[in-house]
């Protein structure tokens, strides 16, 4: 596992486009594997930035979100959805098709998760996935105690997720750990000191189930981009 430790977000994000940049050169019609969150609306924006610069063009690129409440879609305004449209979705050249996205209100939900599994591997894997991290260590919506071997499926919010997440909803459907493992490379991104315990958690304490993130440092390649603050407690 790589840690690029940098001195404030504005560096995180930077180190973290400049990441997908090169990934996007090299391929340019990658899989992106994409996550919601307070993390991701700078990041977002400096995307579209480069976008916007002619930096990156996204045409030809396939996304796959990490998680959606349950009940909702992409016509409730408090889906992840939602997020991703206003956030990136609308601003750059993305194709609508080449967007996949958990559908939290389908009839057959799981269904719905063994589809999107098939479609993500449809597609040659996921190349190239972010990901933020809980203050508890999730990632994607995996909360504390998920199984290594998890798969997309519906999943409970903990508690402090809700809190975090201002949300009521308790359910929701998630990438699972082994599918998030699956992607050819993961760069993490957390900033600020109320990530400080689930970095060192993730970093410095055992590969163990009550710590998601932790399953990374199996991962072949992958790199956490972290501020110093979310860095404090290593
Ligand atoms: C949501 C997701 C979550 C968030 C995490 C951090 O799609 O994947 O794991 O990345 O909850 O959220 P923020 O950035 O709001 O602290």
């Amino acid at each position: 596992m790589r840690i690029v430790i940098v001195k404030s977000i504005k560096e995180v994000v930077l180190e973290a486009v400049d990441f997908v940049f090169k990934e996007i050169w090299k391929k340019p019609n990658l899989v992106l594997g994409l996550a919601t969150g307070k993390t991701m609306i700078p990041f977002y924006k400096e995307l579209v930035l480069a976008y916007k610069n002619s930096k990156i063009d996204f045409s030809e690129i396939k996304s796959f979100n990490l998680d959606e409440y349950l009940g909702f879609n992409e016509d409730d305004k408090k889906s992840l959805r939602y997020f991703m449209d206003i956030n990136l979705f609308n601003k750059i050249n993305i194709k609508k098709e080449n967007i996949h996205f958990l559908n939290g209100s389908a009839k057959n939900i799981e269904l719905e998760c063994r589809n999107y599994e098939k479609e993500i591997k449809k597609t040659g894997g996921i190349d190239l996935q972010i990901l933020g991290i809980g203050r508890n260590g999730h990632i994607g919506f995996n909360e504390p105690g998920s199984s290594f071997k998890s798969k997309t499926r519906k999943v409970k919010l903990s508690d402090t997720t809700l809190r975090d997440n201002k949300v009521k909803i308790k359910y929701a459907l998630t990438m699972g750990l082994a599918t998030i493992m699956q992607a050819k490379k993961i760069i993490l991104l957390a900033n600020g000191k109320h990530k400080a315990d689930a970095i060192a958690a993730a970093i410095r304490g055992n590969v163990n189930e009550k710590v998601p993130a932790s399953i990374l440092k199996k991962h072949k390649d992958a790199t956490f981009i972290i501020d110093k603050y979310a860095a404090s407690k290593l």
